[in-house]
């Protein structure tokens, strides 16, 4: 998996990077590069974005300066990117980020993720240049960063090995294991704490009466929700 970021703020992501799950990725081979729009802008005194045609609030990031930043990163027209890899584009009335969508983008060799700042992107950007657009829900973040990380994220630990445990990731919320359901509820010691005692089932021993006890919670979880 190769994931490139684009955004104002590379600096965000020294922390995300050095997660443990992530760590191990790239240490598997996945490649997470960031690339500042700043650094590529063809416009004086490194401005990325501009007044919005027609009047409003905010800034508009620059057509130009992601032409230029693509280009920059790729060496081609980014109006051919697209058929290369999956460039998109995080805006909070995108495609709404669900298991099926990162499944999806976890089996993508190569990905291109766009920071928008302030108003977002100028639409052009998101017509000629992005595959689609992404939203990991319906509220306004300051900048697509927040957005960028959850989706390395929740493509990240799908990757072989970079939660050092396979089974976390086949049995887990909305997984194909557990019919698309959120998960049963977990336990730990202490098997009783200030009266609230684990769900006898579990102390059991029993696997199948376990395996069926599990199955239920789940079921009844995905009709409540
Ligand atoms: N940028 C700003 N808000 C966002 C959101 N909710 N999802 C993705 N990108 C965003």
């Amino acid at each position: 998996m190769d994931i490139d970021v684009f955004t104002l703020f590379p600096e965000w992501f020294g922390w995300f990077s050095e997660q443990r799950h992530v760590r191990n990725a790239l240490e598997l081979g996945t490649r997470l590069g960031y690339v500042n729009y700043r650094e590529h802008t063809p416009l004086r005194a490194g401005q990325v974005d501009d007044t919005p045609f027609g009047g409003g609030a905010g800034m508009v990031l620059r057509v130009d300066v992601l032409d230029s930043a693509l280009r920059a990163r790729y060496g081609v027209d980014p109006l051919d990117l697209r058929e290369r890899r999956r460039v998109i584009a995080l805006t909070p009335g995108g495609r709404l980020l669900d298991e099926d969508y990162v499944q999806e983008l976890a089996a993508e060799p190569a990905l291109t993720l766009l920071c928008g700042r302030y108003e977002g992107f100028d639409e052009r950007i998101v017509e000629h240049f992005a595959s689609e657009t992404l939203s990991i829900g319906r509220y306004v973040l300051a900048g697509g960063e927040l957005a960028a990380m959850v989706v390395c994220d929740t493509i990240l630990r799908k990757l072989p090995g970079a939660l050092g445990h396979v089974g976390s990731v086949l049995e887990e919320s909305f997984s194909e294991a557990l019919g698309g359901a959120p998960e049963y509820p977990h336990y730990t010691r202490p098997a009783e704490y200030r009266g609230w005692r684990v769900p006898e089932v579990l102390l059991s021993g029993h696997h199948e009466q376990i395996r069926r006890w599990r199955a239920d919670r789940s079921r009844e979880r995905g009709e409540q929700s």
